[in-house]
C-alpha cells in the first residue's frame, strides 16, 4: 500500500507546504489549528526563514488538537505527503494583476514541481500561487499525473467574498448564502447569480440585491484582492482558511462541491484550460465538475474568461 493510500482517511495524513512566505504560514497555521493534517511540513528555499516558521508554530502546537510541524530548504522534507500545498512565487505588488505574474511563475514551477513529484509521488497537489489557473494548467502538464490530482484553490476564496457581501447586505448568515464565483480566479471571473440562493430563495426575489447593488458586489469581489494588497502588501488569512477548506475536503474525502481549478473538457463549449467550476472534491482530487444552471450571460462571460486564461498560458508556453 502506498503512503497516500494507508493514510487516507484516517486524519494522520501529512501536508507538505511549498513557500512560506505570508500565504504558506497562514495557510500552514489554520490547518494546524483545525487539525486538518497530524503533520505539517514546511519547505522553502530561504532556510533561515523556513525554519523560523516551523518553530513558531511549533511553539503553539499544545493549543493545536493535534500535530507537528517542521521547515526545512530541502526538498526531501516533503517525502511522503499526502496533499502538497503550493503557495511558492512571485509576490503581486500594488495594482499589478495576478495575471502579470504568469511567466515567472510558470518558471518557478518548471524548477520545483519535478522535485516534488519525485518526493511526493501519490500526494494530492493543491495550487494557490497565481495566476492559480494559468498555475494549475502547467503544473499538470509539468508534472505529468493526472489532472484530477493537481488542482488550484481557485474561486473557492472569491465564492467566499461574494457571499460574504449577499450575507451582509440582506442581513443573513454568510453560511446561508449558495452562490458562486466562477471562471479565473481574476479580473475576468464571473459572479453567478441566476441560481444564487438565500436559504433556498432565488437572491433575484430579494429586493436587497438590486441590479444595482449585484453589480457593486461584483465589482467589490474583483477589486477586493487589490485594496488589501494597496493596505497591505499581500492577502493571507482568508486564502489560508479557503485552502485550508479544500485541504479538509481532499484528506477526510468529503466529497464536497467546491469551485476548485481544473482541467475542464467541454464544460459549457469550454476545453483545455483550467478554470473553476462547481467540483466534487474528494480523496482522489477532483472526481467530477458539476454543470450548475447558467443563463446566456453568464456562459457568454465564462467562455470569455477561460479564453483570457487560456491566452496567458498559451504566451507560457502551455
Ligand atoms: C487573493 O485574491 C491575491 O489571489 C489573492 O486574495
Amino acid at each position: 500500500m502506498n503512503n497516500a493510500t494507508a493514510s487516507a482517511g484516517t486524519g494522520l495524513s501529512t501536508i507538505a507546504v511549498v513557500g512560506a512566505g505570508s500565504v504558506g504560514a497562514t495557510y500552514a497555521y489554520a490547518a494546524l489549528i483545525n487539525g486538518v493534517a497530524r503533520r505539517v511540513v514546511l519547505y522553502d528555499v530561504n532556510g533561515a526563514k523556513v525554519r523560523a516558521e516551523a518553530l513558531d508554530l511549533a511553539h503553539g502546537i499544545e493549543y493545536m488538537p493535534m500535530g507537528s510541524v517542521d521547515g526545512s530548504d530541502e526538498v526531501g522534507i516533503c517525502a511522503g505527503a499526502d496533499l502538497v500545498v503550493v503557495t511558492a512565487g512571485a509576490k503581486q505588488r500594488p495594482g499589478q494583476s495576478r495575471m502579470e505574474l504568469a511567466e515567472r511563475t510558470v518558471g518557478l514551477m518548471r524548477t520545483l514541481l519535478p522535485d516534488l513529484v519525485e518526493v511526493a509521488p501519490d500526494a494530492i497537489y493543491l495550487m494557490v500561487t497565481n495566476p492559480v489557473d494559468v498555475v494549475t494548467y502547467a503544473a499538470q502538464q509539468i508534472s505529468g499525473l493526472p489532472a484530477r490530482r493537481v488542482l488550484g484553490s481557485g474561486t473557492v476564496l472569491d465564492s467566499s467574498r461574494l457571499r460574504y457581501l449577499v450575507a451582509g447586505a440582506c442581513g443573513v448568515a454568510v453560511r446561508n448564502v449558495h452562490a458562486y464565483v466562477l471562471g479565473e480566479h481574476g479580473d475576468s471571473e464571473v459572479p453567478i447569480w441566476s441560481s444564487a440562493t438565500i436559504g433556498g430563495v432565488p437572491v433575484r426575489e430579494f429586493s436587497e440585491l438590486g441590479a444595482t447593488v449585484r453589480d457593486g458586489i461584483a465589482r467589490e469581489v474583483v477589486e477586493s484582492a487589490y485594496r488589501i494588497i494597496e493596505g497591505k502588501g499581500a492577502t493571507n488569512y482568508a486564502i489560508g482558511l479557503a485552502a485550508t477548506r479544500i485541504s479538509q475536503a481532499i484528506l477526510r474525502g468529503e466529497g464536497a462541491v467546491l469551485p476548485v481549478s481544473s482541467r475542464l473538457r467541454d464544460y459549457r463549449g469550454i476545453s483545455d484550460v483550467c478554470l473553476s467550476v462547481p467540483s466534487v472534491v474528494d480523496r482522489t482530487g477532483v472526481a467530477r465538475q458539476l454543470e450548475i444552471p447558467l443563463d446566456a450571460a453568464e456562459v457568454a462571460a465564462l467562455q470569455a474568461s477561460a479564453a483570457s486564461v487560456r491566452a496567458t498560458a498559451r504566451r507560457c508556453g502551455f
